[in-house]
């Protein structure tokens, strides 16, 4: 089984070393060196700190990156500042034309990792932050590596860590302090010999991995955990529900029972950085032969087609950066 490493899986979704030229701060092209702040900034600051993933794939025939779909992410984000009670000051319109100014600045050819983030600014020295306090939006990016061109597959573990939960804190925010909980299932899972945690809700019932949303498939039918399960509305898994039913395959949006990952055919991750990534086993069981399963390997290659540009009847999902205007026209 040609089971990639967890340190080749941390790849897909870790910083590489290096750094960009410019970072996108308040409105402006940063030099990377410049863009700095105070040491009072880390702290209670970054509790009600927000933020968003986006990928931008170079096209297949090679002209140009295609940030995937990058205005529900920008939305997404506004989504979380407002139920942290940030108040961002940028318009959806404002962030989208800096994502696509940084990329121009950095001079991308390759598939690009997108990270935005909006954080309190100025000296903040009270352990809750007020609503509305002023808000700095600060813009990175980094090359990654798809991992769609290749079979791979992780070990799983189901976390003795409970997910977060909406009566306490919202899953549904992309907020940095929510990855603190997944942090412990991931350092658990890894400590066990596992790539991956998977975590249940408050209920005990299936909700998602610390960095994606998570399916299983049952006699030919994909099973995921409904959005009240304690997941992040996932932009990957509303794709795969998508192109699953495209395919033909019948999808359940339903509660999960822990022992039905132990019955599954086929278990996946969904996410923007772990792409569709198979699960081999969950708690060292095997799931189905051992490899990535007919449905994951099918829609993996759906998903490469369509972020890839490949798929005219997603265009609107792909906001397009000509190769050549990275280059300043020389190609
Ligand atoms: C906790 C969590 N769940 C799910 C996802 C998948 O969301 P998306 O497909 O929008 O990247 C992510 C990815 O950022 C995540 O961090």
């Amino acid at each position: 089984m040609n089971t990639a490493p967890a340190a080749a899986l941390d790849s897909l979704a870790s910083p590489v070393t290096g750094h960009p030229d410019w970072i996108w701060r308040n409105g402006e092209m940063v030099p990377w060196a410049e863009a700095k702040i105070h040491v009072n900034a880390v702290g209670h600051a970054s509790v009600s700190a927000v933020f968003e993933g986006i990928k931008a794939y170079r096209s297949a025939d090679g002209s140009r990156l295609l940030a995937f779909r990058l205005d529900e992410h920008l939305k997404r984000l506004q989504e979380s500042a407002r139920i942290c009670r940030l108040e961002l000051p940028f318009d959806a319109a404002g962030l989208r034309a800096a994502v696509l100014d940084l990329l121009r600045a950095n001079r991308y050819r390759e598939d690009t990792y997108i990270r935005p983030w909006a954080f309190p600014t100025g000296v903040i020295r009270e352990q809750m932050v007020p609503a509305g306090a002023l808000c700095e939006v600060v813009i990175d990016t980094w090359p990654f590596h798809s991992g769609l061109d290749k079979e791979r597959g992780c070990r799983a573990a189901v976390s003795s860590w409970l997910r977060i939960g909406d009566a306490s804190t919202p899953p549904r925010v992309k907020a940095f302090s929510n990855y603190h909980n997944g942090r412990l299932a991931m350092m658990e899972a890894r400590e066990n010999g596992h790539d991956w945690p998977i975590m249940l809700n408050e209920r005990h019932k299936l909700s998602e991995g610390p960095g994606a949303c998570i399916a299983l498939v049952r006699d030919g039918a994909v099973v995921t955990p409904s959005l009240s399960s304690g997941v992040l509305e996932s932009i990957t898994r509303a794709t795969a529900l998508t192109l699953l039913e495209e395919l033909g395959v019948p999808v359940a949006e339903r509660e999960v029972d822990r022992s039905e990952l132990y019955l599954a055919d086929e278990v996946f991750f969904m996410g923007t950085a772990w792409e569709i990534l198979p699960v081999t086993t969950v708690d060292g069981l095997r799931v189905g032969t051992g490899r990535p399963g007919p449905v994951a390997t099918v829609l993996g290659a759906e998903y490469t087609r369509l972020v890839r540009g490949e798929r005219d009847r997603y265009a609107d999902w792909l906001t397009e950066i000509q190769i050549q205007d990275l280059y300043g026209g020389e190609g």
